[in-house]
């Protein structure tokens, strides 16, 4: 038993600049602490990332309410933590405490005892090895809601799947810098700018950046060994307005984005494709999944939000191939392990994944090794993002004994 003698909650700042909320808990003289990334392109169904009173009220609650509860209660008892958090708010969605502090306290619950036990956090959740490790899916350009002036569709990434992962670290940073300077050798003089995660932001078009990222990740494969492969987060939600995509260059109908993803996920053979269609439409999700998933996984992030309700859902409808797993969207360690155990149990690939406003807790990088993901996006550079890429090479050196 690791006993809760002490609970804080502190405000910090973001990569953003945006306030969110640190937890430190404590047992005697060991510490957990957490804090709570923020989204840019949020999906409905999230769980806000606040009280209705914003910021201070969600620490005022803490003070008063969490931090009087968790005081004496048992850090490795995460399901009665959690389910303590639920019973504070009161609502099914959180929303009365808000999921930035109701995920940076359930995860400091897990480091404290990982912490307390003496164990990695990753092998506290997991103490069996993985069968591999997640692979980096890393922003290389970007756009949408992440980026003025930028492509409409909101990241253009690179999947490194190589069996090291410092190589795949280093591989998607190699790809990061070569696009960069192809970008600047196209736009000589012009400034070149990065978005909210560190990605290159560019006036080309979306097929001419694709195309750009795409030379690069063959250059790399070949140079690396291994394949570097190029992905995309449409986040269509956001280009969706009274029933149609709205592209800079026109209008998509979701017929037309259908088969406008299709044709890129052939034409550039892309790895990944998450929130190719809006948060509601599970049925085009469902013939996207049709015409494409043999080949390429098909992500649900606003679809599913992390929700084992939505993912049951898009399991019944063959919606997708993957989800997107961002502790955030649902608020608790327990309820993000319930939506990786049932991806599991269903053959759905999960994916890791950071938020565009990021702090520098990296544990992130332990949650995806721990839940044996597929990958892990979070960004190539940057030091909110660098935080976690260095830790999964940590990682690595642990698993392997080195
Ligand atoms: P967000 O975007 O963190 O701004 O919501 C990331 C994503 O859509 O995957
Ligand atoms: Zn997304």
């Amino acid at each position: 038993m690791t006993t809760i003698d002490s609970c804080n909650a502190r405000p910090i700042l973001d990569s953003r600049g945006d306030v969110t909320i640190e937890v430190i808990l404590a047992s005697g003289r060991t510490r957990g602490s957490a804090s709570a990334p923020g989204g840019a392109s949020t999906g409905i169904h999230e769980v806000p990332a606040f009280p209705p009173d914003g910021v201070d009220a969600a620490l005022e609650i803490f003070k008063h309410k969490v931090a009087p509860r968790l005081k004496g209660m048992d850090a490795e008892d995460q399901a009665q933590i959690d389910a303590t958090l639920h019973e504070i708010d009161g609502s099914d969605n959180l929303s009365n405490i808000g999921g930035s502090l109701s995920i940076s306290t359930s995860l400091a619950a897990a480091k404290l005892a990982a912490a307390a036990l003496d164990l990695p956090l990753f092998r506290y959740l997991n103490p069996r090895p993985p069968e591999h490790m997640p692979r980096p899916l890393g922003n290389v350009i970007g756009g949408g809601k992440h980026a003025v002036g930028g492509t409409d569709i909101q990241e253009f990434l690179c999947l490194a799947s190589g069996e090291d992962s410092w190589k795949n670290v280093r591989a998607n940073v190699a790809v990061y810098k070569a696009v960069g300077k192809k970008l600047s050798n196209k736009f000589p003089g012009m400034p070149l700018g990065k978005g909210d995660e560190g990605a290159w932001v560019t006036s080309l078009s979306n097929t001419d950046a694709l195309q750009t990222l795409a030379s690069i990740c063959k250059e790399m494969t070949e140079r690396f060994g291994f394949p570097c492969r190029p992905s995309l987060d449409i986040a269509a939600s956001s280009l969706f307005k009274r029933n149609m995509y709205l592209y800079k260059e026109g209008k998509k109908t979701p017929e037309e984005q259908i088969a406008f993803v299709e044709e890129l996920v052939d034409k550039f053979g892309l790895a990944i494709v998450e929130d190719p269609l809006q948060e509601e439409d599970f049925s085009g999700f469902a013939e996207l999944t049709r015409r494409v998933g043999g080949k390429c996984l098909v992500v649900g992030d606003d679809l599913y939000v992390t929700k084992v309700e939505r993912l049951k859902k898009g399991i019944a409808e063959k919606a997708s191939n993957a989800i997107l797993i961002k502790p955030n969207q649902v608020g608790t360690l327990s309820d993000t392990k319930a939506a990786v155990d049932l991806a599991r149990k269903e053959g759905i690939t999960t994916v890791v994944s950071h938020r565009s406003g990021e702090t520098t807790d990296s544990t992130i990088a332990h949650l995806a090794v721990a839940f044996g993901s597929y990958a892990i996006k979070t960004g190539i550079v940057g030091g909110e993002r660098i935080a976690k890429l260095n830790e999964l090479a940590r990682i690595q050196s642990q698993i392997r004994g080195e």
